[in-house]
C-alpha cells in the first residue's frame, strides 16, 4: 500500500483504541481468548445491561420488569435492523442462530420432491435440518459444487442448478464454522432474486465481523446469533424476515399466541411483522444485553472490527504455518477470522488441553462438523482459533509460541 492509500485508509477508518477496548472488557487480561467463533468475551456494558434487568425483576417482578423496561426491548429491534439495514418490524428474537433456522424451515410447506439447494460448506446442523426434512418430507438435497480451488462455493455452477432444478429453498451458510472461508453469498442473493427463489443466509459467525445489508445480500431469511463476533450473552440471537416473505404469508408452523391472534373458535391470524416468528416467553435480561452487544458492535464500528480481526487471524496463520507439523487449513482469497490447522502427534483433546492450561481458549472442530469439507481436506479434526479486535499482537505471537512448543514436544 503507497503511503498516500495508507493514510487515506487511516482517514477513512480511525484505529480502534485497543486498550480502551480491552478496559471495557472484564476477560481481556485473566485469558488469551482466541475462541471468538464460540462466543465472544462479554463488554462491560452488556454485562451491566444484563445484571441491571435481572436485579430489577427481583426488585419488582419479572412482568412488571419488562414493561417497566418496555422501551428498551423495543431497542432491541432497532439496533438490530440497523446492523442489518432493515426495519425493526423484519426482526425476530431467537434464543439461537439453530432456533432461528429451524423457525425459518418450518414455515416453509415443503413437499415431496422439492429440491433444497445448498453449499458443501453449510453450517452442520442445518445439513441435518436438510436430511430430517428428507426423511419426513421427501425432499431433494442438492449441494452445489466447490470451486476447483476449493475455495467456495462455485456459484456459476449453483446458479445453473437453480435454473435447471428450481428449488423451493436456496441456503447458504456466509462464514462457515469449520474454518475461515467466506462464502460470497450476494453473488449467490443476485441470482436467487433473479429467479424469484427462495433464499435462507446463516450469518451465525460473520454477524460482528462483516458489515451485513440483507438488501445487498438480497436474501428472504437471515440467521445469527448474538453471542460469537457480536460479543452478546448465550441463548441469544435473530431471524430476519423480508417484507416479501411477510406479505406471503409465511408462518411458523409452531406459532403462538405472540405471533397470532385467535379470532375465533376456528380461525386465527398471524400478527403483521416477524414477531410471528417469536414465542411469548423472552428472557428480557438477555434480550437486553443482546440489544446493548448490538449498539457496542455498530459504535465500535464492525467493518474497522471485522478488518483487525481477519488481520490478527492472517498474522496467526502466517505464524502457524512456519510451525513445523502444522497444516493450515483456511482456504479462500477472503478469509474471516476463524484459523482452523491440523497438528501432527497429538490427540484432539489433549492438545486443546495443553492449549487450557496455558489460558488459551480455543475450539475444536471434529469430522463430523464438517463432513464434506473435512473429507475434501482428509483431516478427522483440528484447532480452531478465533480472534476478535480487542485481542494483540503479542497475544498471537504467544500462541504461535505457544503450538510451536506443543508441536515439538
Ligand atoms: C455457521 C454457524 N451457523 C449456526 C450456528 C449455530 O448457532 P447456535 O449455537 O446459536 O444455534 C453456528 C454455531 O457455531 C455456526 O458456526
Amino acid at each position: 500500500m503507497s503511503e498516500q492509500n495508507s493514510a487515506t485508509e487511516l482517514l477513512r477508518e480511525p484505529l480502534l483504541d485497543v486498550a480502551a477496548l480491552r478496559a471495557d472488557t472484564p476477560g481481556a487480561e485473566s485469558v488469551i481468548h482466541f475462541n471468538n467463533a464460540g462466543c465472544g468475551l462479554l463488554a462491560r456494558p452488556v454485562l451491566d445491561a444484563m445484571v441491571e434487568h435481572l436485579r430489577l425483576e427481583a426488585a419488582i417482578g419479572g412482568y412488571e420488569a419488562s414493561a417497566a423496561r418496555s422501551g428498551a426491548v423495543r431497542g432491541f429491534y432497532q439496533a438490530v435492523a440497523e446492523l442489518i439495514h432493515c426495519g425493526p418490524e423484519n426482526i425476530a428474537f431467537a434464543g439461537s442462530a439453530t432456533h432461528a433456522y429451524a423457525r425459518a424451515l418450518s414455515a416453509i410447506p415443503f413437499e415431496a420432491g422439492d429440491v433444497v439447494l445448498t453449499t458443501r460448506n453449510d453450517f452442520v446442523s442445518n445439513q441435518i435440518a436438510f436430511l430430517a426434512l428428507r426423511k419426513r418430507f421427501g425432499v431433494e438435497i442438492v449441494h452445489a459444487p466447490d470451486r476447483p480451488d476449493g475455495a467456495g462455493v462455485d456459484v456459476d455452477a449453483m446458479a445453473s442448478l437453480m435454473r435447471t432444478r428450481r428449488p423451493r429453498l436456496v441456503a447458504a451458510t456466509h462464514v462457515p464454522t469449520n474454518s475461515g472461508l467466506v462464502q460470497p453469498v450476494a453473488d449467490i442473493g443476485r441470482h436467487c432474486r433473479e429467479l424469484d427463489l427462495l433464499y435462507l443466509v446463516d450469518a451465525c459467525q460473520s454477524a460482528g465481523q462483516r458489515d451485513l445489508d440483507v438488501a445487498e445480500i438480497g436474501c428472504d431469511l437471515l440467521t445469527a446469533t448474538c453471542r460469537k463476533f457480536l460479543r452478546g450473552p448465550r441463548g441469544s440471537g435473530f431471524l430476519y424476515v423480508s417484507d416479501r416473505v411477510l406479505r406471503e404469508g409465511y408462518e411458523p408452523l409452531s406459532i403462538d399466541m405472540h405471533g397470532a391472534r385467535w379470532t375465533g373458535p376456528e380461525a386465527y391470524e398471524p400478527v403483521a411483522s416477524a414477531a410471528r416468528f417469536e414465542e411469548w416467553e423472552f428472557p428480557y435480561a438477555t434480550l437486553l444485553g443482546c440489544a446493548e452487544a448490538v449498539r457496542y458492535a455498530t459504535g465500535v464500528g464492525v467493518a474497522a472490527a471485522g478488518r483487525r480481526a481477519a488481520e490478527l487471524a492472517g498474522a496467526l496463520r502466517t505464524g502457524l504455518a512456519d510451525v513445523p507439523g502444522v497444516r493450515v487449513l483456511d482456504r479462500g482469497a477472503d478469509r474471516a477470522a476463524l484459523v482452523t490447522f491440523a497438528i501432527d502427534g497429538w490427540a484432539a483433546a489433549e492438545f486443546k488441553a495443553a492449549l487450557d492450561a496455558r489460558r488459551i481458549n480455543s475450539a475444536l472442530s471434529y469430522r463430523e462438523f464438517a463432513v464434506l469439507d473435512f473429507g475434501d481436506k482428509d483431516v478427522d479434526w483440528c484447532l480452531r482459533l478465533s480472534p476478535h479486535y480487542y485481542n494483540t499482537e503479542s497475544e498471537v505471537e504467544s500462541v504461535v509460541e505457544a503450538v510451536r512448543e506443543l508441536s515439538a514436544a
